[in-house]
């Protein structure tokens, strides 16, 4: 196969940030996807109904002329959300769901959840009107080793959760475990899955293994070979309840390449090129368009894009910018160590 056409992909799980960033990484992604997710955790952070509507105007005034980007609002869930707040905002069409960060789990998320008791009323007020929570997977204990929170939160969490609120909808994002994916694939209703890009590529020794590379860090931090090719298997599937959400994250470099540097793998210009590469090697080029343009759309109940997008197999390496001047700093894109011989055809 030396092309393929698919229809215009959406991405279930994006960080577009504010003001000079948001300004350089929307055109990435609204290159080549009709639609993404937009995460909340700016700071501070996107709790109510009138913070969602004021963000997306911005999103939408940052986009330059010509192009067309429908960004699909978040709320933050907070201790002290209002379910009313959330069922209007959910009414009036504007947010498409709610995103739980486990308070100190992830960038941002200090304003996040730290006794899942208090939004009972929210999740059971989401269950009744059919509005999806989006989870950051992860438990943020001292004493659980990084490489286990998204395992155990599972148990302690995301279990207990679902049990109390049978008919929530749930997405679980960036799954980068076969503990994960084993739990997904149990779930026959309510519960799907999204798969970044770079969880498909590296695992956790392409961060530490002959130097530390920090642009390769995120959250949830990369796992054990085994769980790569776990998500590789999922993602590759045809399994409806997989779908893309990039997780793209943009940090400028100096609080990347930092002592305590930041979390977050920017991905947005190269992500359909290297999907296709994976899916390419997996012989699973007829399984891409469902897992990055029809899976999430079904999920969130929106109609599949009508405009389609095509991909060109190259003979030489496609090029892609190393790093994007923004006005709040360079950042690096996202550098998968291998050729790749895929362009999006402009
Ligand atoms: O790597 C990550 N970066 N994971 C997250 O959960 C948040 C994100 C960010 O906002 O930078
Ligand atoms: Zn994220």
């Amino acid at each position: 196969m030396t092309q393929i056409t698919l229809r215009r992909p959406d991405d279930m799980h994006l960080h577009l940030r504010d003001g000079a960033m948001l300004e350089a990484v929307l055109p990435e992604t609204a290159r080549h996807f009709a639609r993404a997710i937009i995460m909340p955790n700016l700071v501070p952070p996107v709790v109510t109904a009138r913070d969602a509507a004021a963000y997306r105007d911005r999103i939408l005034a940052a986009l330059p002329d010509g192009m067309a980007f429908d960004p699909l609002m978040t709320l933050y869930l907070t201790e002290a959300t209002d379910p009313a707040d959330v069922a209007a905002a959910h009414a009036s069409g504007l947010v498409k769901a709610v995103k739980l960060y486990p308070a100190g789990a992830t960038t941002n998320s200090q304003s996040g959840v730290r006794d899942f008791d208090k939004v009972r009323g929210v999740l059971e007020k989401m269950a009744e009107i059919g509005l999806p929570l989006c989870v950051h997977g992860e438990v943020t204990d001292s004493d659980i080793d990084i490489f286990d929170r998204e395992a155990v939160f599972i148990d302690r969490v995301l279990d207990p959760i679902r049990r109390a609120t049978p008919g929530l909808r749930v997405v679980m994002e960036h799954v980068t475990t076969k503990d994960g994916i084993d739990y997904i694939g149990e779930t026959e209703k309510n519960l799907a899955g999204t798969i970044t890009t770079h969880h498909l590529i590296i695992n956790r020794n392409h961060i530490l293994a002959g130097g530390i590379r920090p642009h390769y860090y995120c959250l949830p931090v990369a796992k054990r070979e085994l769980h790569r090719l776990a998500l590789r298997e999922a993602a590759t599937s045809g399994d409806k309840r997989y779908f893309l959400g990039t997780d793209s994250a943009p940090h400028p470099d100096h609080l990347k390449e930092h002592a305590c540097g930041c979390a977050g793998c920017f991905t947005a210009t190269n992500t359909m090129a290297l999907l296709a590469h994976v899916f390419g090697e997996e012989g699973a080029l007829d399984r891409l368009e469902g897992f990055t343009s029809n899976h999430g759309a079904a999920f969130y109940g929106l109609p599949a894009n009508e405009d389609r997008i095509t991909l060109e197999k190259t003979t030489t390496p496609a090029r892609f910018p190393a790093k994007i001047d923004t006005g709040a700093g360079t950042i690096t894109v996202f550098d998968p160590g291998f050729p790749v011989h895929w362009q999006v055809r402009d």
